[in-house]
């Protein structure tokens, strides 16, 4: 594109055109310029800018701020930081690395530079405290949704929030929340994609995968964040509305990889073996031992397994 049809088109000087283009430049962006021709997009840089990201988000998608950090501890801990400091419903959080990344149990989320996507949502929604937990369901709801469109192939959900393809996992959730005076002030939504890793250690290996290692395509991290987040704030505002987890049930229900099968239900270090039937409206599962009773099982409280391993 000629630097006057930019400058036209944006109503800007020459001079101005130059320096952003410059500054495109240094955040990495591969661009050829040819006097009297102009200029050449080559490449875009294999990070999430806040611009691109913008670009594919619709209008309204998000009502807070977005803030990228190149590195960071790890974006839960900002999000909710900024919690305390008052940062707007609806802001998003997202890193290049983390450098102490959070899995669930005090997990650690290994997150290397330039390769996966990792983020947090800050919402302060009117919700008793008891559902903020089915919020984490949401996520991978919306998870599942877009790992599908970009793997081409069904993805599951292991109850809770792991997205699995090929019976590993791909995506992992971790919500946390800040109460005041016995409310919710925050809940910070934390999801980490694995999408463009090909490397994993052997322990990591037998659970875990990304979306490149088993599609074989390298994924538009900023397209695929801008997918999530439509998709996931899309059924947020269905899910303030109803408050409970009915109309979502058969959506979860059709990706639960537990369905039907026997799971190992670890709680306080003791083990029992169910068969999971599904979920209820609160997004806790349903089980049944093998006389038949049926109970449910709450997130917070216990580990699920499949019996032979991951899933
Ligand atoms: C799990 O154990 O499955 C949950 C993993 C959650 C990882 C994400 S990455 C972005 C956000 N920041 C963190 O420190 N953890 C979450």
């Amino acid at each position: 594109m000629s630097g006057q049809d930019i400058c036209e088109q944006l109503e800007i000087s020459r001079t101005a055109v130059w320096k952003y283009i410059n500054r495109l430049k240094e955040e990495g962006y591969e661009i050829e310029s040819v006097t009297r021709k102009g200029y050449r997009l080559l490449q875009s840089p294999d990070f999430i800018t806040e611009e691109e990201l913008r670009q594919y988000l619709p209008e309204g998608t998000l009502f807070g701020t977005i803030s990228y950090y190149d590195s960071i501890d790890s974006t839960n801990e900002e999000a909710k930081r900024k919690a305390a400091q008052g940062d707007p419903d609806e802001s998003l959080y997202y890193a290049d690395n983390q450098t102490a990344g959070k899995g669930r149990r005090g997990r650690t989320w290994i997150s290397p530079k330039g390769e996966d996507i990792f983020f947090s949502l800050l919402l302060r929604p009117e919700l008793p405290v008891e559902s903020a937990s089915m919020l984490t369901l949401v996520a991978a709801l919306a998870a599942a949704e877009v790992s599908e469109k970009y793997s081409g192939e069904a993805c599951q959900i292991k109850w809770p929030n792991d997205i699995v393809l090929h019976n590993k996992k791909i995506c992992g959730i971790l919500t946390e929340m800040g109460l005041e005076m016995g409310e919710i002030s925050y809940i910070v939504v934390g999801v980490g994609f694995n999408i463009n890793r090909s490397v994993f250690s052997d322990e990591i290996s037998e659970m875990g995968t990304s979306l490149f290692k088993e599609t074989g395509r390298r994924i538009p991290r900023a397209r695929f964040l801008a997918d999530f987040l439509t998709a996931f704030m899309k059924r947020y505002r269905r899910f303030l509305k109803e408050q409970n987890l009915a109309s979502f049930t058969e959506e979860y229900e059709s990706h639960l990889v537990n369905i039907g099968r026997q799971v190992k239900i670890i709680k306080n270090g003791e083990e029992m073996i169910r068969t999971a039937l599904g979920i209820n409206d609160k997004g806790e599962l349903i089980v049944q031992d093998d006389t038949g009773v049926t109970e449910t099982i709450f997130t917070g409280e216990v580990s699920v397994r499949g019996l032979y391993g991951y899933v």
